[in-house]
């Protein structure tokens, strides 16, 4: 969530609220990740909590996208 810190606010307002909704789910998500792997020694915990926040990354790329065009 901290990285989250430097996004500036005139590009912040821009973004659809969705996505910034999935956003911040996925940093928190991932935070309670790092949160899990330090005191746990269970790494199926992990492994399972990883699985459901990649969910997130694949639902937000699949949605946004910058597309090229060949000339
Ligand atoms: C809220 C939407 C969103 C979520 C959630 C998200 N991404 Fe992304 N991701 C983007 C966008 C938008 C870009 C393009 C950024 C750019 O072009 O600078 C990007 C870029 C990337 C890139 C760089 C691709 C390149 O060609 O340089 C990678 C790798 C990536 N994401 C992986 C992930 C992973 C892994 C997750 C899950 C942990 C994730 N993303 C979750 C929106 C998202």
């Amino acid at each position: 969530m901290g990285a989250e810190a430097d996004t500036s606010g005139s590009l912040f307002r821009k973004l659809p609220v969705e996505m910034k909704t999935l956003g911040f789910d996925t940093c928190g998500k991932l935070d309670d990740i790092a949160a899990e792997a330090t005191k746990s020694k269970d790494s199926n915990q992990v492994v399972t909590k990883l699985s459901i926040a990649m969910n997130n990354c694949i639902a937000c790329h699949e949605m946004y996208r910058f597309v090229e065009e060949a000339k």
